[in-house]
Order: C-alpha cells, then structure tokens, then sequence
C-alpha cells in the first residue's frame, strides 16, 4: 500500500521533476549538459522512490518516458488540420520562379521574407499538447489520418513532455520531424549485421522503422532525436510568423532546426540555401534539401494551399545522391599493383545529374557482405563528387534468378592465376606480363633499391611504354640506342647513358634481383632470404609454399604469393628471356648447407691483369662465394688476384702490404672450404 502523500512531498517531487527535465533539456536539446550522468541518475532514483512509495506520478515525470507495454496495434489518430507536403525545387531557377509566383498571388513587388531551413530527412510527427502537457504523439500517415505512437515519442528525450517557459497555448499541434543521427545510423546497421539482421536503407527508414515499433523498448534502445518546425492547431495563442514561432520553440524547450535563416528577398534565400547545400555534410543528420518558407503567417494564409502542398513553401532539393538500379553485369579490373577490383555495371540511372552505369564494388568482401548479384536491385549512392557506390541490394526485389559472382581464378586482362593470400581481402593477378601492371612493375625495378637503372624513372617509362618500346618486363633491355633517340625527350647523351645504365644492370645480384621483380609481399627482407636460401635464381623455379615456410621467418602469406609467382609459366618465360638477354645473376649471398663455411666470407678481393677467364665472372665467382669484389685498393683489401700483365695496382699492393694471389691460387681457396664451386659449375 503507498503511503499518504503530505503536499511537502509532492512538492519536492515537482521540484525533482522540474530539475530532471531541465537537465534533460541541457543534456538531449541543448548538448550542454551541467551535471554529471551520475548526478542525474541520482536525481532519477530519488524521484522513482518517492512515486514508488506514494503512488503518485507527475504526468511530466521522466519516469513516464519507459517502461510502457507493447501495444496490439496503432490507434488511428485524425489530424485536426492536415500534415501537407512540400512541393520541390530541383534548380535555384525554380526556387526564383516560387518567388515569383508569390510576388504575383499577393500583388506585389515588395520583397518577401523568407526562413530557409534544412530538410530533415525523417519521419514527420504531430505533437499534441493540451494544458501544456503532452497528450499525443501521432504520425503523419497519409496527412489526415495518422497513427498513435505517444509511447514510442515519449522515449525520445528530447521531445518535452511539459511545454516550459511565460507563454502556453491551451492546446497546440507542434509539427516536426524525428530522425536518426547518421553516427547512430551507422552503428546501428553494423549491430543489424553483426546479428544478421536486414540492414536500413538510409536514416529516414531508420528513423521511421524505429518508432513503428509496436514495443516501446525498441524504440528506446534507438537514438532518435526531433528537430520542431511547424505548428497545426493553435488554441489560446497566436503567432505571426515562423521565426516567431521558431523562438517559441526554443524557448518552451523544444528542439528546433539546427539553422534557421531568416533571408529578405529571393537573392538572399538563394545564398542561404547555397550556403546549406556546402554545408550539408557538416550536419551530423541527413539532409536532402532546405525548406523555403514565407515567414509571414498572415501572408502564409493568404496564400493558402493547393491540394496537398501549401503556396508558401516550397523544399528546394540538393542534388540527390542515391538512386535504384539494377545490376546488368559484375566484372574484374585489374589495377597498376595487380589488384582485381570487381565492378558493376547498372541500367544507367540519374543520381544528381549525372548519369551513373558503373560503380566499384571496392572487394570481394564487400560483394559477399552485402550479399551482391548480377541481376540484383540495388541502391547506389553517388555523394558530392565522391565516386558512386552500392549500398545495399534490395533483397525484396530478387526473383530467384540472380546470379552470385564468384572471385574469379584468372586475371581478366591477362588471363593469368590470380593469387588469395589467407586474411586478404585484395586478389591479385601475380603475372609478370599483365598488361595492367606493366609500367608500375617496370618504374619498380628500375628503381633505386631494384636494379637501380639511373634514368628509368616514372616519366621515361611512361613515355616507353606509351610509344610501344616497352610492352613487358623484358624489354627493357632490348632497348637500343636508335630507338631512343627517337624520342623527345632524348639526345645523343642522355640515350647512350640510359643504354649504359642499363647495360651495367645486367650484372645483377639475386637479392637485389628478386626485390626488383616486385613479387607481392617480397620486399627486401624477404629477398634477401630467398636468396640465402636459393644458390641460383632457377632454383626457385615452381618452389612450392612449402619449401618457402621451411625457411625460418617466411610465413603463409608470403610462401603462397612467391610460389604463385614461380609456378606461374608466364613468368618463367619473362625471366628466362631477360637471361637471354644477358641478365647476369650473381648470388653473394648464398649460404651452403654447412653454415658459416662461405669460403670467402669476410674477404675483399682487387683483380689487376688480365686472367682467364673474364673479370666480370671472377668478380662474380668472388662474389658467389661470400667474397667482396672491388675495383679500388686499399689497405682494407685481403688480396690482390693478380694476373697476366698487371698494372700499378700491384705496385700499389705492395707499399699497402696487401697480400698477392694468383688465379689459380683463388680456385683453391674457394674449394678448400667449400661445397659451393659457384658459377663454373
Ligand atoms: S514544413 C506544409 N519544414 O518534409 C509544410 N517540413 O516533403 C510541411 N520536412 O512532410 C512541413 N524538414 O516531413 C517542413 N524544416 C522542415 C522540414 C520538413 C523535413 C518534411 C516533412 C514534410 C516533408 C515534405
């Protein structure tokens, strides 16, 4: 049984009530709150105790904003006066001949005074309040005939549940419009995802869905908000224009536009709705459009209305960003980098003024989250310039004969195995000679930290490739001198010194090499490795993903793109014809089964004279055995490798105390220690 309630109670529990809603206000309206949430929940557990205790509800107590039933069904609700529509402008055009039109029905030339506003996209709500108390919540349904959802708008915090401030009609109809964040939007289709729930199309379906919600403690669970901007019935009051109104409003604690602009005359009207289109993004709700009013409601009056739309409104529409269509087709293309991008392309459809047919679906991943097929409805979007993107599929609209597409297993360019690695998203096409891929792969081994061909940089190879003198890897050196100097950008020099610079590249090291051919995620860590762990470049020839993990430090991702790679025919041939060529490869890095026992390791070899065989194959034979080759003596040097008719270095060598070795005497170094004989086996 409740206890007696003594009028001291009563009014300490008004003034709790009172308090509670002002912080609500702050908190929800205002986005300042002053106390702490747990000062509020304080403040909340207080006033809860005492009705519990006495049985005794304000009807404004924010207790009353939860915990209702479930409802069978909406009540119908008639709107006292209808809830109308807006027509719609598409061109500033449009919105001057609006003034016009005015100008004209009211016999004037005088300017009229506008309020622009933005357009909420949401679900329009007619508030009743009577005696300053909410009594009804209602929503606009077919403008006369709408649908009771007080309990769901109660939830809604921001939305007062007593008219405060000095002036309160006896009955009014407050007009607005409840929307979702677009931050909340999102969260909350993520959340409909992860429970594999069909996600919302946009915030207005969002917003909508969420107080056509039989059980309030949906709607709850549901950030909504409400932004007041138009008023039906009035009993008691009298306003004379919407920016009275607007005042109003803000003062008796409701949520109001988040802009309002009063503009004098059609140019200022313009302004402000430019104004409001750049601004649009910086919302954080979405807006489709700004609402141009005429302020005067006797001139509002006036004017009246035509069927369904008044005369003295209109809803300018900012360029639309999303529209339906259906998806002919689902492609791959194929990227500088070797990624495969799906894409789809639609029934044309006009989004904003352009005509879009074609979108990305960005991944393979997003095809299979948003569940896309060629053949489905879906919705795109097409934001400020950003490029057009599906959205989502409207599952309703399948008629079973929608196809899925699948990755696919060849790169559609080049015909080409593509490559998957494990936890990737991107599928690659991994061949050498795909036409996509040519030029980037081409700048990337001619770089600096690949084969390091000075004057082969981003601008030539573009300009190579574009005159059809490199068409794949290879050809680069098959360049000749000839074939340069027709070019524009080349002369006698800078032509002989690119042949040159190329030509000094064919004395490769693996490392470096297999860093340069850019396979995917073989950077040049990982071609270092390779090449301890593989003596010549066709030893890596169709290596599986094995053999690559049994090296210690490579990984599955890794193993399978270096073994795509190498098993991938098209690529053999490519590096065969580049040895053709006259690739030279040499492998200093190497290390023989028994570790450690690189007969030339830590040695630094100066070859004067002539031996016999080539400089360059010693140097490489050196170089192959963990041996350093140079060119310059120095104290530092181990040996000088002296041979037939030396020349000052010898002399050099001497004063320098640098030990002297001959050819022969090299062979038996390097076979004394080691397994490796090195090239000239
Ligand atoms: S005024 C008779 N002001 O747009 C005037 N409506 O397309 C009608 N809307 O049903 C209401 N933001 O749901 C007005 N600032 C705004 C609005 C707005 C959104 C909605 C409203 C209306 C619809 C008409």
């Amino acid at each position: 049984m409740a206890e007696k309630i003594s009028e001291e109670i009563k009014k300490k529990m008004g003034k709790l009530v009172k308090e509670l809603n002002y912080h609500n206000y702050r908190y929800y309206v205002l986005d300042s709150p002053v106390i702490s949430d747990e000062e509020y929940d304080k403040l909340y557990r207080h006033l809860k105790e005492l009705e519990d205790k006495y049985n005794y509800i304000l009807p404004d107590s924010p207790t009353q904003r939860i915990g209702a039933p479930p409802l069978e069904k909406f009540e119908k609700v008639k709107h006292t006066e209808p809830m109308l529509s807006l027509d719609n402008a598409f061109s500033h055009d449009e919105v001057k001949e609006f003034d016009r039109r005015i100008k004209r029905l009211l016999d004037t030339e005088g300017e009229i005074e506008y309020t622009v506003e933005p357009k909420y996209d949401g679900l329009a709500i007619e508030l009743t309040y009577r005696g300053g108390f909410l009594f009804r919540a209602s929503t606009r349904g077919d403008g006369y005939e709408g649908e009771d959802v007080t309990q769901n708008i109660k939830t809604i915090k921001s939305v007062p549940l007593k008219i405060e401030g000095g002036s309160i009609p006896d009955e009014i109809d407050i007009r607005g419009e409840v929307y979702m964040d677009l931050d909340e939007f999102e969260k909350l289709n993520r959340q409909r995802e992860k429970n594999g729930e069909p996600l919302f199309a946009n915030p207005r379906n969002a917003a909508a869905g969420s107080v056509r919600q039989l059980d309030p403690s949906i709607t709850i669970s549901r950030k909504l908000y409400l932004a007041c901007y138009g008023i039906g019935t009035v009993k008691g009051m009298n306003f004379r224009s919407q920016s009275e109104l607007i005042k109003w409003l803000k003062e008796s604690r409701f949520p109001t536009p988040a802009k309002v602009e009063i503009a004098k005359g059609i140019n200022k009207v313009i302004d402000a709705i430019k104004e409001f289109e750049e601004k649009r993004g910086d919302f954080s709700f979405e807006t489709d459009g700004a609402v141009v009013k005429v302020d005067d409601f006797g001139l509002q009056q006036k004017l009246g209305v035509k069927t369904r739309e008044p005369r003295w409104a209109i809803a300018y529409k900012f360029q639309a960003h999303q529209g339906t269509t259906r998806i002919k087709e689902i492609h791959g293309s194929v990227g500088r980098t070797g990624v495969i991008t799906p894409f789809a392309v639609f029934e044309p459809v006009r989004i904003g003024g352009v005509t879009v047919s074609r979108s990305t679906l960005h991944n393979w991943d997003e095809i299979e989250r948003k569940d896309i097929r060629v053949g489905d409805t879906v919705v795109v979007e097409r934001a400020g310039d950003v490029i057009p993107h599906v959205i989502m599929v409207i599952k309703e609209k399948r008629t079973g004969k929608e196809k899925k597409f699948p990755i696919p297993e060849k790169c559609p360019v080049c015909g080409s195995k593509v490559a998957r690695e494990e936890g990737e998203v991107a599928v690659r096409c991994v061949s050498l000679h795909c036409p996509a891929q040519v030029q980037e792969k081409i700048i990337h081994f001619a770089s600096r930290g690949g084969m390091d061909i000075e004057g082969l940089g981003e601008k030539n190879v573009e300009l190579l490739y574009s005159r059809g003198l490199i068409k794949h890897f290879e050809d680069i050196y098959r360049l000749k001198k000839e074939d340069l100097l027709e070019l524009p950008r080349f002369a006698e020099k800078s032509a002989q010194n690119l042949i040159e610079a190329i030509e000094k590249s064919k004395h490769a090291i693996l490392a470096k090499f297999l860093f340069a051919i850019g396979i995917q995620h073989a950077g040049e860590y990982a071609a270092k490795l390779l090449a301890k762990n593989f003596k010549r470049l066709e030893d890596l020839y169709k290596v599986t993903p094995e053999r690559i993990m049994s090296i210690k430090q490579m990984g599955e991702k890794i193993a399978s793109s270096i073994s795509a790679f190498f098993n991938d025919q098209k690529n053999i041939d490519v590096l065969n014809s580049m040895i053709k060529l006259g690739l030279k490869i040499t492998n200093p890095d190497f290390i023989s089964e028994k570790k450690g026992e690189m007969s030339l390791e830590g040695l630094t070899f100066v070859i004067t004279g002539t031996l016999p065989k080539a400089r360059n194959e010693v140097e490489d034979l050196i170089e192959a055995n963990g041996g350093h080759a140079s060119s310059a003596i120095s104290a530092s040097t181990s040996y000088l490798v002296v041979g037939e008719e030396p020349g000052s270095k010898l002399d050099k060598a001497k004063t320098l105390g640098v030990k002297t070795i001959s050819y022969d005497e090299l062979i038996k170094m390097i076979e004394k220690k080691t397994k490796n004989p090195g090239l000239f086996d």
